[in-house]
C-alpha cells in the first residue's frame, strides 16, 4: 500500500485504492496532568477536544497518506469527567469518505488503574481534508467496509455528511438573499 504522494512531472500523484476502515485505525494514550485541569482537578473539555482532533487528524492522515485538516467536528457532548491522573484512551478510525474529506469516528475512555474506574466520557465526529501540495483540496481513496458494523458506520456518516452539507447550504442560500 503506497501512501506517499509521487511527484509526476511537477504534479502530485496519489493512490487511489479503496482501503478498509480498520487500515486507518489510531489510538493514542495519555495521563492526563495537572495543567490539563481545574481546581478541582476535573480535565477542562478544551483538553480532550483536542486529544480528539490530534488523533482523529492522524486517522484521516494515515487513510489518506499526506496532510489533512479539520473542517468541521459535530456536536460533543462530555458524559462523565476525567480527572487528573486518568489515563484517557482516544480511539479514532475513518467511517467514510467524499471526493476530498474523510469522515473520522473518535471515541474516548478513561481509565483510573488505582480505583479501577472505567468510563467512556465522549465520542465524536469529525471531517477533515486533504490537501495537495499548494494547500488545495485533493481526492482521497474510498473507504471498502469489511463487515456490517463498518457498512453501518459508512451507512450513517452519510446521513450526517447530508445534513452538514444541506445545513452550510441553507446558511449560505440565506446569506445570498440576504445580499451578504
Ligand atoms: C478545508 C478547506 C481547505 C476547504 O475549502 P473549501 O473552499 O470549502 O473547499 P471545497 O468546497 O472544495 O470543500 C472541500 C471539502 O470540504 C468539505 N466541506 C466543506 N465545508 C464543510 C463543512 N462545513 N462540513 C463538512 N464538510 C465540509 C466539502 O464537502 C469537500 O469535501 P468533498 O470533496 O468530500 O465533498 C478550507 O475550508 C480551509 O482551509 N479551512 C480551514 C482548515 C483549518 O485550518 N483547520 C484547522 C482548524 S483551525
Amino acid at each position: 500500500m503506497a501512501t506517499r504522494p509521487a511527484d509526476v512531472s511537477g504534479s502530485e500523484q496519489w493512490d487511489l485504492t479503496p482501503r478498509p476502515p480498520s487500515a486507518s485505525s489510531v489510538q493514542l494514550v495519555r495521563q492526563m496532568e495537572l495543567p490539563d485541569a481545574n481546581l478541582l482537578g476535573n480535565v477542562h473539555g478544551g483538553e480532550v477536544m483536542k486529544l480528539v482532533d490530534s488523533t482523529g487528524g492522524l486517522a484521516a492522515m494515515k487513510h489518506c497518506g499526506g496532510p489533512v485538516v479539520t473542517v468541521a467536528l459535530d456536536e460533543m457532548s462530555f458524559m462523565e469527567p476525567v480527572y487528573v491522573g486518568d489515563v484517557v484512551t482516544v480511539k479514532a478510525m475513518v467511517n467514510d469518505t467524499g471526493r476530498t474529506s474523510v469522515e473520522v469516528g473518535v471515541r474516548v475512555e478513561a481509565d483510573n488503574f488505582v480505583t479501577g474506574r472505567h468510563v467512556h466520557t465522549s465520542s465524536a465526529y469529525l471531517v477533515y481534508v486533504a490537501l495537495d501540495k499548494e494547500g488545495k483540496p485533493r481526492p482521497v481513496p474510498p473507504v471498502e467496509p469489511e463487515n456490517e458494523e463498518q457498512r453501518q458506520r459508512q451507512r450513517e456518516a452519510k446521513l450526517r455528511r447530508e445534513a452538514r452539507l444541506a445545513r452550510k447550504e441553507t446558511i449560505l442560500q440565506a446569506r445570498r438573499a440576504k445580499g451578504e
